[in-house]
């Protein structure tokens, strides 16, 4: 390489990281250092990146030399490249494949860089916004002749980088097309990657790679339930809390797949994008040139806890955008699970009553409210209201919902149809199928294909139109099945997810535009496209159909590995819960609902008063705490496996403020006290412990009531039923259980300041703390010096 050495390194740094690219001698691009922040002599030594590049062995045994004359030892397969190609002795699987006249053999190397990547704006897929810096470097292939240019964007507070490829048009062919490739040194790792299903998103695999490929894909046409682009690659040894750890992510929508290539010689090559399965471009007759999704990576010394910190600071702010980044929510009641179709003005009206009195502030309709819509079986594709269940439309509700102070939302599939709706008779070339073959059916529905102007235009139109037909503030967006029937009867098929992705994000960014004021929720059946190209349009995202507190301990603590709890929405809903029929206490269904997007989702015109007051209390302590519920670094925190809970905190910026939840995963009648563990918080303050007020259910004493009871009251029957209704056991005993302490810092972070003692099979006073099976209590800490 005749270039000067500063010509030759490109350190990208962030906060508390490094990414070190090289231009090696024969002019390929490594990544030669990614991890926590290093400093390089200045002027740049040559030798200290040749320490950092060492190859393990001066042996070539098998491996191919690059160039044997100028140097026997180099071989691609130990570098570490930025792009992973075939024919020249790179045996990994490669991040970029190319088809020229001369085969699949090539061989990209350094053309020229610049400190700038502008024009993102222009570009048809998202990107984060705000960067501190950019690069691009471009390589050629003197093989096929193509061009691609690799792109970086650096995001120094939340420590993450991005990376894209431009493949400039030429006469090849693509045939796969990856964001990003690393290598990582040798060491023992394992992979924390997500799958799940319908309603039960969100569960962690962790696997210790061996050498070979571990990949995780999908191919659901969305990002998908099944398996979610975010994935962490963990030293051993790593943990919650301390370990050096890395983080991915793709800003994309469509089927992906990050594949993690343990080498013979244990060192790891980690590459991601597109889902290369079915996906080929034919770049000679391209429109113009191919862009890949943006990759995004950051690294950190501090365990999960640190991916979290610089993930969910990324997202929050260069990820989220419009009147919504940083801001507060509104409370919803949503009548999904509380009427689910059936329900009429009446009813519609008498929920905005109630939620008027508890305190809500926005209503949601959910699905059920256009013409033919009674079950879902029919109706999707009609955008006009069913004047039968509503016969003031949804301006006379948005209307009703205004004149009792809340703001009205509305639910709609713009996606998808069923068959005889509007859209179904009108669009008919537009629903996705095989000429001459029935497409397949899921949820009763049928895909529009959304590739098209045509149909991307309607829907703008459709949608816009509707939300300004009526005072609408928020729009939840649903999406129910994956896409299946995929014809293209044309050349376009190896694009054909990526086509639709960016059709989508189209129609998205147009109604963004045209609705600039509205709040708009993401959900496909709950988390079936929770990804960062949908949150670069919506600020939050329904994480599951499951609203089951437990099963949300698990949902939510997943995405948090990568998503803040800004963008994941969570409703208190009833108990026993729909989906799983378990009961828990309101208050369970409170904590874990305040730890995501907070809302109600139950009939709430069929509380009980007693009910009614702790959901009013509910709302105000949201209120209260809101921005810190929604923006504060939300963490998890192991505690010892003797309490059988688990335990997160969020806790400001300022660390003077906190809310830590605890959850009882069962009952355990060993005596032991529960020790608020160290939050870390500023020590030099003093603090105020409140706790939750304890609501128990009298009934939940079962036959013990006998002991305690008159003589003529049955401890199963009509009075303590009903009084069960109207009071809580503390309050029927005269005992508030709710515990107030004033700490200094020191002794709060000595880990030693205890909650009240659990319920032991007898007695009950005012500093008894009864949670039960998956009982929760929450604390409010905050410094009041
Ligand atoms: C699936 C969603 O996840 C639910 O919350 C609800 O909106 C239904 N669709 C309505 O059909």
């Amino acid at each position: 390489m005749d270039l000067p050495l500063e010509k030759r390194i490109f350190h990208l740094t962030t906060d508390e990281t490094s990414y070190l690219l090289f231009v090696n001698d024969f002019g390929h691009l490594e990544n030669v250092y990614y991890g926590p922040k290093i400093t390089l002599s200045e002027p740049y030594d040559l030798k200290e990146i040749e320490d950092l590049r060492r190859a393990p062995t001066l042996s070539t045994g098998t491996n191919v030399s690059y160039d044997e004359e100028k140097d026997p030892y180099f071989t691609l397969d130990w570098a570490r490249l930025e792009v992973g190609t075939p024919g020249k002795g790179d045996f990994r699987g490669p991040s970029l494949l190319v088809e020229g006249d001369k085969g699949f053999v090539n061989d990209f190397r350094f053309v020229s860089s610049k400190n700038i990547v502008r024009n993102l704006d222009k570009e048809d897929l998202p990107y984060p916004l705000k960067f501190d810096e950019s690069l691009q470097i471009t390589l050629e292939d003197d093989m096929t002749g193509a061009i691609i240019v690799l792109r970086y964007l650096v995001y120094k507070k939340s420590n993450v980088i991005a990376r894209d490829v431009v493949i400039k048009k030429g006469n090849y062919r693509l045939h796969k097309a990856l964001s990003f490739n690393l290598d990582l040194p040798q060491k023992e790792y394992e992979v924390l990657s997500t799958y799940g299903a319908w309603g039960s998103e969100g569960h962690v695999a962790t696997h210790e790679l061996v050498p070979g490929v571990f990949s995780v894909k999908t191919q659901a046409g969305p990002s998908s339930n099944r398996h979610n682009p975010l994935t962490i690659v963990k030293t051993l040894g790593d943990n919650l809390e301390n370990g050096l750890m890395y983080g991915f992510n793709l800003v994309y929508s469509g089927p992906f797949e990050m594949n993690f290539e343990l080498t013979p010689d244990f060192r790891l090559r980690i590459n991601g994008g597109i889902n290369a399965l079915m996906f080929y471009k034919d770049m000679k007759d391209a429109e113009g040139d191919f862009v890949t999704p943006w990759a995004v990576m950051t690294v950190t010394k501090r365990g999960q806890n640190g991916i979290k910190a610089n993930f969910h600071q990324f997202v929050n702010k260069h990820i989220i955008r419009g009147r919504y980044q940083n801001k507060a929510r509104p409370i919803l009641i949503n009548n999904w699970e509380g009427t689910y179709f059936n329900f009429t003005e009446r009813k519609i009206h008498q929920f905005i009553k109630k939620g008027q009195e508890l305190g809500f502030e926005l209503f949601v309709l959910d699905d059920g409210w256009f013409v033919d819509r009674d079950s879902d079986y029919a109706g999707l594709g009609n955008f006009d209201v069913n004047k039968k269940k509503l016969p003031h439309g949804i301006d006379g509700l948005a209307k009703y919902a205004k004149k009792h102070g809340l703001k009205f939302g509305l639910w709609i599939e713009p996606e998808m149809v069923n068959e005889g709706s509007d859209t179904y008779n009108n669009y008919y070339e537009y629903v996705m199928q095989v000429e001459g073959f029935e497409p397949s059916k899921c949820r009763h529905q049928l895909c529009l294909d959304l590739r098209y102007r045509e149909i991307q235009d309607y829907l703008i139109n459709k949608i816009s139109t509707l939300v300004k037909s009526a005072n609408i503030s928020y729009i939840k967006w649903d999406y129910n099945r994956p896409l299946s029937d995929f014809g293209t009867g044309n050349s376009d098929a190896g694009t054909f997810f990526y086509d639709y992705t960016v059709g989508l994000y189209r129609i998205l960014r147009e109604v963004m535009d045209l609705c600039p004021n509205v709040l708009f929720e993401g959900c496909a059946s709950g988390g079936n496209r929770f990804d960062l190209g949908v949150l670069c349009y919506f600020p939050q995202i329904w994480a599951s159909d499951c609203s089951d507190a437990i099963e949300r301990i698990r949902i939510q603590s997943t995405l948090s590995l990568g998503y803040p709890q800004s963008t994941y929405s969570s409703h208190v809903t009833t108990s026993p819960n729909h989906q799983t029929l378990r009961r828990t206490s309101l208050t369970t269904r409170f904590a874990m609902a305040m730890l995501g997007v907070f809302g109600y989702e139950l009939d709430i015109t069929h509380l009980t008063p007693l009910e009614e007051r702790q959901i009013k209390e509910q709302i105000a302590f949201y209120k209260e705490h809101r921005h810190l519920l929604l923006y504060g670094q939300l963490q998890e925190i192991k505690l010892n496996p003797i309490y059988n809970k688990r335990c997160f905190c969020v806790i400001n910026p300022a660390k003077t403020e906190s809310i830590v939840v605890f959850i009882n995963e069962q009952v355990d009648i060993l005596p032991h006290t529960l020790l608020i563990p160290s939050l870390g918080l500023d020590e030099t303050r003093t603090y105020k412990i409140t706790s939750n007020k304890q609501y128990s259910n009298i009934k939940d004493f079962g036959s013990l009531l006998k002991f305690v009871l008159p003589k003529h009251i049955k401890y199963d029957g009509f009075i303590i039923n009903t009084l069960s209704k109207t009071h809580s056991a503390e309050e029927m005993t005269k005992n508030e259980v709710k515990l107030e302490q004033v700490v200094p810092g020191t002794l709060l972070n000595s880990g030693k300041v205890s909650l009240y003692p659990e319920w032991g099979g007898r007695g009950i006073s005012d500093e008894t703390s009864i949670l039960g099976d998956f009982g929760a209590v929450y604390l409010h800490i905050k410094a009041i010096d």
